[in-house]
């Protein structure tokens, strides 16, 4: 398969590492060969159609701080260029999240979709601002749009209430979907201060670069937007969420909590609305998970509530993500 990477940053190196570690069995169990094409970073590409290697592209991208030197020729092509210029079957698309205007994601979806070209997407800010009509691209345009790795990262969320709920009606689920904030708040419940806390999350490096993200509950949001247009079938974006952050959780109200044998814990509700909130939940309820863990719990009709537990960032956990969409695409096509 033909590939396309938008953005070369932590996941995309993973990725790229993944392929190259799985090369054999992918193409021994599933008949897949991934071919990167074209890799494209803020500061240059390559592009090679008969296939770039991928440990040459992970070493050029540490000498140098960019993919732009992988040729002596330093290609400069924008995604943009990339995406109209070479032949690809799918777009991978891993630029940062970004909920003002989602670009320059948006833009590398649609003229990929509009290319005819399948779509993975790791990146949430399109998804966040205009889910309807990106799957109403798609559908137009007879393509597959894949996103498993936007909630939950490695940990697949969304093909369990899809695919392994189907048939079931799920009537509602709260989940804790951002890890940086559930790291902070049970470092607050060992006695750190908000201050103290976030100090140490951004030495471990778990913060986003735009740390509003992840404080204010957008990460969170966009999730939440994510899971009820696709769960849930709403049709619905980030100005429909009713968000809070967790900036105004004191240690007072972590106290509170825990003599009500709780934790305050920022949870992603929909119910009878979308919600963002910190909120105490109770330390026996298995949505209660503590770290940088995330967790989820469906309620339906007929199975009762199940939730699910696990890792919901890291470049390799999101990596894994991609190469389940990669597969299911595979699949798809070999199906029709
Ligand atoms: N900032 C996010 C988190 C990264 O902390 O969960 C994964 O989307």
């Amino acid at each position: 398969m033909r590939i396309i990477l938008c953005g070369f940053g932590v996941v995309g190196q993973s990725l790229v590492k993944l392929f190259d570690s799985r090369a054999e069995d992918l193409y021994a169990k599933y008949g897949v060969k991934p071919r990167v094409v074209g890799v494209f970073d803020s500061k240059g590409s390559a592009v090679d159609s008969s296939g770039l290697e991928f440990n040459k592209l992970v070493e050029v991208k540490k000498k140098f701080g960019t993919v732009k030197n992988y040729a002596n020729t330093k290609n400069s092509m924008t995604g943009i260029e990339i995406l109209k210029n070479v032949e690809a079957d799918v777009l991978i698309e891993t630029t940062a999240s970004n909920y003002k205007d989602a670009e320059p994601g948006m833009t590398h979806i649609t003229t990929a979709m509009k290319k005819g070209m399948h779509v993975i997407s790791v990146n949430k800010g399109p998804l966040a601002l205009a889910f309807p009509s990106l799957m109403e691209l798609a559908t137009y345009n007879q393509v597959m749009f894949k996103f498993s790795g936007t909630v939950g990262g490695g940990t697949p969320i969304l093909d369990y209430a899809k695919n392994s709920l189907s048939g079931e009606r799920i009537t509602s689920f709260a989940g804790i979907l951002n890890g940086t904030t559930n790291y902070i708040l049970t470092n607050m419940a060992t006695g750190l201060s908000f201050d103290e806390a976030l100090k140490d999350a951004k030495d471990k490096g778990y913060v986003e670069a735009d740390e509003s993200l992840d404080l204010d509950g957008l990460d969170a949001a966009a999730k939440l937007v994510i899971l009820a247009n696709w769960i849930m079938g709403m049709k619905v974006t980030l100005p429909d969420i009713n968000c809070t952050g967790i900036r105004k959780v004191t240690t007072d109200d972590i106290k509170k909590a825990e003599k009500n044998n709780c934790s305050v814990k920022l949870i992603a509700s929909c119910n009878k609305d979308l919600k963002v909130s910190p909120i105490e939940v109770s330390n026996e309820d298995p949505l209660c998970v503590n770290g940088t863990l995330n967790a989820i719990a469906f309620t339906s009709e007929h199975s009762g509530t199940q939730t699910i537990i696990g890792r919901g960032a890291g470049g390799m956990e999101t990596a894994s993500s991609i190469l389940r969409d990669l597969l299911d695409i595979r699949k798809e096509i070999a199906r029709t």
